[in-house]
């Protein structure tokens, strides 16, 4: 059976992208083909082959069965902004039947797929597409990113209760050490364990380049859950 997880955030730049990869590099390792989805990608370069995102090309790197781009990233946008402003100025409406086909399509190679959101979990898909709607679509657990900085207990915390309160499953969170500054990170972690709800899945630490592949073994928690 094929099984997805939807990877969210606190917000755009929290660490989806690098837990999303990481958990792809946790569960390749572990011997279950997976592979990454960007559904939406707002921030494309132009190439001689289409409207290419770096965060679908790094889900793709970290990929068991080198997915088609299509599948991967459906929907892409050249300008760097809210991917329903995007859709709009490119004149098309984001459909859910579009992803469905595309995640149909590359759950046919793998066992796992890691879908990563965008930006925060609010943010819009289109007039009247919301994330939620997509997740309860293809009924995804969801994973909430955590990008370690102040103000993230909020973030984290409106999050969780807006995933639960969208009718979504909230399977757990990961932390992403992405400010080397921030004061009482083991404190601010301390209450993200206690106030959350769900388990933590594993901190990514700060690192000055980081590599999925040498982070894996921060998300061995993962494994499990995703396994089970
Ligand atoms: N643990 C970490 N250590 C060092 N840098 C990190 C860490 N986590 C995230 N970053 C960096 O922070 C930036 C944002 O991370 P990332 O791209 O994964 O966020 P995102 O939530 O996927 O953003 P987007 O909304 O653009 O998709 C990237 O430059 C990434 O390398
Ligand atoms: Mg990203």
């Amino acid at each position: 059976m094929n099984r997805a997880v939807y990877v969210t955030g606190t917000d755009t730049g929290a660490g989806k992208s690098l837990a999303a990869a990481t958990l792809l590099a946790v569960l390749n390792a572990s011997g279950l083909r997976a592979a990454g989805m960007k559904p939406v990608a707002s921030g494309c370069e132009h190439t001689a082959t289409g409207l290419r995102n770096a965060d679908a090309e790094l889900l793709i790197a970290h990929s068991a069965g080198a997915p088609a781009y299509a599948n991967v990233n459906p929907y892409a946008f050249a300008d760097p902004i809210a991917p329903h402003l995007a859709a709009a100025d490119a004149g098309i409406e984001i459909c859910l039947a579009r992803i469905d086909a595309a995640f149909a399509a590359l759950s046919t190679n793998v066992q796992f797929v890691v879908v990563e959101g965008v930006g925060g979990w609010m943010a819009p898909l289109g007039p009247r597409l919301m994330q939620a709607d997509l997740v309860r679509a293809l009924h995804l657990p969801v994973i909430l990113v955590v990008g370690l900085r102040l103000g993230c207990l909020n973030h984290a915390l409106l999050s969780a209760r807006a995933i639960r309160a969208d009718g979504a499953e909230l399977a757990g969170w990961i932390a992403s050490g992405v400010d080397t500054q921030m004061a009482r990170r083991e404190d601010n972690l301390a209450t993200l364990r206690e106030r959350l709800g769900a388990p933590c899945l594993g901190v990514l630490p700060y690192a000055a380049a980081p590599d999925p592949a040498v982070l894996a073994p921060q998300l061995a928690a993962a494994r499990r859950l995703l396994r089970a």
